[in-house]
């Protein structure tokens, strides 16, 4: 039996983690548990690891650090680690944060061989003023909360298990490059470690969190558009299916894709699905595009959370940003492949970009479809809403504007 109690899900999470944040470390210290404001109680579940019980184990000697300018994504890690054990019988084992090791994992292990396995994606910037922030790291919580449900791993609270990460970033913060375009990407991976070959709920499970210093996405410092392939007959989600969740099992298939892709001459691959041949997604980015709409009104567009699509937070990012400067449209709606392409063939297309924590945004220059190559007038078009956007959010990211989206972790 699980012995994790869910108050409520709280898909519509809106308390600031900035407000959170402070009220948390009034709680951890022991004071006011009961006291948090509005709907933060609940976050909370009956039973969870706290971060008040963390221990931190330190490596005898660190690794020198990357110089920024030569970073490959995901090919370094920092110093440290941390690492939650859970058991159905013992329930959550103390956070630990240790040097970065090898797991130790049986070879039944549930996670290799059915994929229960979900990750995250966020980052700590380094500051013009030093400090070091995270980027509405309650969002990626909340995202990682509900894969968990969704992949039947025990529940945590999402409160504790971000002062655990803040912790890790505390204790690495070195790790976190001197520098205005690069950051430390922060990995938090959930994975069912039951021994078992049974097809069954995981009754043992890790909850782990490495980091890895990244460098600038756009190597030339200036935004450089992608091609995409846009092929029907591949799929990467399907309602009713787990794409809208942060799992590992959603990542594996698409590289065969994406090699397709470049195979073809294109960077990433455009998501198509349905007999309308729905545009979804851009590689491991959130979809947007700014035109003029029928109605002769400007209008950003992004393909609805109806299952299908990740909910990123720099998608989420990009709409709140949009509404409130309240000067487009901003609409949530699919859009298919035949009406992109006549808004194309119109002249009706301003922009269209990717979104997420990678690059925040990235500029779309083509498309191969059906053998046919489209230019989209992405570049020609400044992109100007696309370096609005990313000035804004890497502003708020590096602490140049002040920003409830950007606590500080250190
Ligand atoms: C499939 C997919 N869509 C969109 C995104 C963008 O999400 P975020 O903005 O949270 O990075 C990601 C990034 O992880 C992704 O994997």
């Amino acid at each position: 039996m699980n012995t994790f109690r869910v108050c409520s899900r709280t898909d519509t999470y809106t308390v600031h983690y900035i407000t959170a944040m402070a009220a948390l470390r009034t709680a951890l210290h022991g004071r006011f548990i009961q006291a948090f404001p509005f709907s933060l109680g609940s976050l909370r579940f009956a039973s969870s690891f706290k971060a008040a019980d963390l221990t931190v184990e330190r490596s005898v000697a660190g690794k020198p650090k990357p110089d920024p300018a030569t970073l490959v994504f995901g090919k370094q890690f920092s110093d440290h680690m941390l690492t939650i054990y859970w058991s159905e019988k013992e329930g959550w084992e103390v956070p630990q944060v240790k040097p970065f090791q090898n797991l130790s994992l049986h070879p039944a292990t549930s996670a290799l061989h059915y994929s229960i396995e979900l990750f995250e994606g966020m980052k700590a910037f380094r500051g013009v003023d030093n400090h070091i922030r995270l980027f509405r790291p309650d969002l990626n919580m909340e995202r990682m909360h509900r894969s968990a449900v969704r992949s039947c791993l025990p529940l945590f609270d999402k409160v504790e298990l971000l002062e655990c990460i803040r912790k890790l970033v505390e204790v690495d913060q070195e790790w976190v490059p001197y520098s205005l375009d690069a950051s430390l990407y922060i990995r938090p991976t959930f994975i069912g470690i039951e021994p078992s070959l049974g097809v069954s709920r995981a009754a043992h499970a890790l909850l782990f969190c490495i980091l890895s210093p990244v460098g600038p996405y756009f190597t030339t410092g200036a935004f450089s558009p992608v091609s995409l392939l846009a092929d029907p007959s591949y799929i990467r989600a399907w309602r009713g299916g787990v794409g809208a969740y942060k799992m590992g099992g959603n990542y594996g298939p698409t590289i065969a894709v994406q090699t397709e892709a470049v195979r073809q001459g294109c960077q990433q691959v455009l998501w198509l699905y349905g007999e309308q041949e729905e545009i979804t997604e851009v590689g491991t980015m959130n979809l947007f595009i700014y035109w003029t709409n029928e109605g002769g009104e400007k209008e950003l567009l992004t393909p609805p959370l109806d299952g299908i699509i990740l909910p990123g937070v720099t998608r989420q990012s990009l709409l709140d940003l949009a509404r409130e400067w309240g000067e487009f449209k901003v609409t949530e709606r699919t859009m298919g492949m035949k009406e992109l392409l006549g808004a194309l063939n119109s002249g009706k297309i301003i922009e269209v970009f990717g979104a997420g924590t990678a690059c925040v945004v990235c500029p779309v220059g083509s498309l191969l479809y059906k053998g046919k190559t489209y230019q989209i007038p992405t570049m020609q078009n400044g992109p100007d809403l696309a370096k609005r956007f990313h000035k804004d959010l890497t502003d708020i990211q590096y602490g140049r504007k002040p920003s409830e989206w950007a606590p500080l972790a250190v």
